[in-house]
């Protein structure tokens, strides 16, 4: 098993509902290749966890670095792991616009957590354990 966190930033023109067209598509692909991961959208910002198979992982980020949906692409951290982080999610997504009390509390805690651990550096080893964070803030009650 193996992961691969990037970060990337928005184009312009790529808002928040041709994201999620995006990541209907994504979703659909990744479930059929045994992807899993979880996509964070930050400030016009990505990051973005992938896990699964070498092979399919570097097929997918190939195919990623191409789409001009996004640019300033930098791999932060590519590591072998024993497990998913993310096993039930074809691809979480979290955004800031999302109404509601708990979504808000949500936002503000990953965006303490972001701003605290530097998440976005490369070459940072401490991603995953944020991205450990991430999840237990997103699927909290
Ligand atoms: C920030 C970002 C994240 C993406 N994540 C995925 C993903 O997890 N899985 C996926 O299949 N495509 C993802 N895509 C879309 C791919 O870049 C590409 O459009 C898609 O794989 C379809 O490629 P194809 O039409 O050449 O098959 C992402 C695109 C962007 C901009």
């Amino acid at each position: 098993m193996h992961s691969l966190v990037y970060r990337s930033v928005a184009d312009e023109s790529f808002v928040l509902p041709d994201i999620y067209s995006m990541l209907s598509h994504a979703r659909d692909f990744n479930a059929k290749n045994g992807i899993t991961g979880c996509l964070l959208y930050h400030n016009t910002k990505f990051l973005q966890l992938l896990e699964g198979e070498e092979k399919k992982i570097k097929a997918l980020f190939q195919k990623i670095s191409k789409d001009n949906r996004h640019h300033h692409i930098e791999v932060i951290e590519k590591r072998v792991l024993d497990g998913r982080m993310f096993n039930n999610w074809s691809m979480a997504f979290h955004d800031y616009g999302q109404n509601g009390q708990s979504a808000f509390v949500k936002m503000g805690q990953i965006d303490s957590f972001l701003n605290a651990s530097n998440a976005f550096h490369q070459k940072n080893p401490l991603v995953l354990s944020f991205f450990s964070q991430v999840k237990e803030i997103l699927f909290s009650n």
